[in-house]
């Protein structure tokens, strides 16, 4: 698995050398940051319940690596953070139009790159899945500060900006290494499952853990009026916390998000939204148990647990 792993890091970095140099170094400054390639791993691991790992698998691995990488500079821009990864953002770091326009490039890098599939199906995933994200980041924006929003709501949004691409890569993983429509289709619920609790610990940890294990401040999500899912449990079950939450405007003084951040870290929403991320992970490990190959679940299987007690 590391090795492959590696040979993805290998074409990144190919795929992001440019004649402009402005361009490359702010994507090289995102990538080689870290991130935890999570995308490529399961692209990697879904190819293993086919026959053969072929060129597609390594093309979808990277083009999914890229247009993750896009969303996450897209996604930066239009939270005006200055941090990622420990690291300045791009917009800090140059500023906000070379930010708008590395993601930009990206995005066309992912779209070259997996031009040499001769698959329309793969095209048409793909590109449907792009304006799924743009739709989960439209839909975050309009409901910034609305605290009338329904948990539905919440996990409709995270399913367009997350679950989708993860589903995608377990999805088009298999599909590359040539797997049958019934592994093609159970990889692709795994996927969805998986990205959903994916997203939700993100949520909470924005809350739970450290700036320094995130490499951003800790309540980011809610200065910038992300209402997630420990927010909105606990909204439902606490009048107090709601008011205050009602209250919150993006002007609002730094002390009332501290004290809301604060409510949430010490409240039994945290517990209650893991258990629901459980609950989808769990929905996953199922699937997998019915999948054949054994040497494949068990990578699957570590990779999954790995990162369900991620902290970062
Ligand atoms: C961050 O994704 C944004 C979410 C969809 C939760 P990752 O947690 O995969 O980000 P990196 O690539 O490892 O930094
Ligand atoms: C946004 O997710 C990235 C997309 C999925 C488009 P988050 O807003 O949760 O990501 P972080 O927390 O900034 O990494
Ligand atoms: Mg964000
Ligand atoms: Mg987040």
């Amino acid at each position: 698995m590391n090795s492959e792993i590696k040979k993805i890091e290998q074409r990144l970095q190919l795929a992001i050398t440019s004649k402009d140099k402005v361009l490359e170094n702010a994507a090289f400054h995102l990538l080689s940051s870290g991130g935890k390639r999570v995308r490529p791993a399961f692209v990697i691991l879904s190819s293993q319940f086919g026959e053969d790992r072929t060129e597609y698998t390594y093309r979808v691995a990277v083009a999914l690596e890229l247009i993750h990488m896009a969303t996450l500079v897209h996604d930066d821009v239009i939270d005006k953070s200055d941090k990622r990864r420990g690291r300045p953002t791009i917009s800090k770091k140059w500023d906000q139009n070379t930010a708008i326009l590395t993601g930009n490039f990206l995005l066309a890098l992912a779209l070259d790159y997996i031009s040499y599939i001769p698959d329309n199906h793969v095209h048409a995933v793909i590109s449907n899945a792009i304006i799924d994200v743009c739709k989960g980041e439209l839909f975050q924006f309009r409901d910034q500060f609305n605290a009338q929003q329904s948990i539905t709501n919440y996990l409709r949004r995270i399913n367009r900006k997350t679950a989708l691409l993860i589903q995608l890569s377990t999805e088009v993983g298999a599909i590359s290494s040539g797997a049958d429509e019934e592994t093609v289709r159970k990889l692709k619920m795994i996927g969805h499952y998986i990205g959903m609790s994916f997203q939700i610990v993100d949520d909470i940890l924005d809350f739970t853990s450290t700036e320094k294990q995130l490499g951003k401040p800790v309540g980011s999500d809610l200065m910038n009026g992300h209402l997630t899912l420990p927010v909105l449990l606990e909204m439902r079950s606490n009048p107090m916390f709601k008011a205050k939450i009602e209250a919150l405007h993006s002007d609002s003084p730094r002390i009332a998000f501290d004290e809301c951040v604060s409510i949430i870290r010490h409240s039994d929403s945290i517990k209650v939204a893991q258990n629901i991320s459980d609950q989808y992970l769990n929905k996953a490990l199922t699937l997998i148990e019915s999948l054949q190959n054994k040497e494949a679940k068990s990578l699957f299987k570590k990779l999954i647990q790995k990162m369900s007690k991620r902290s970062m």
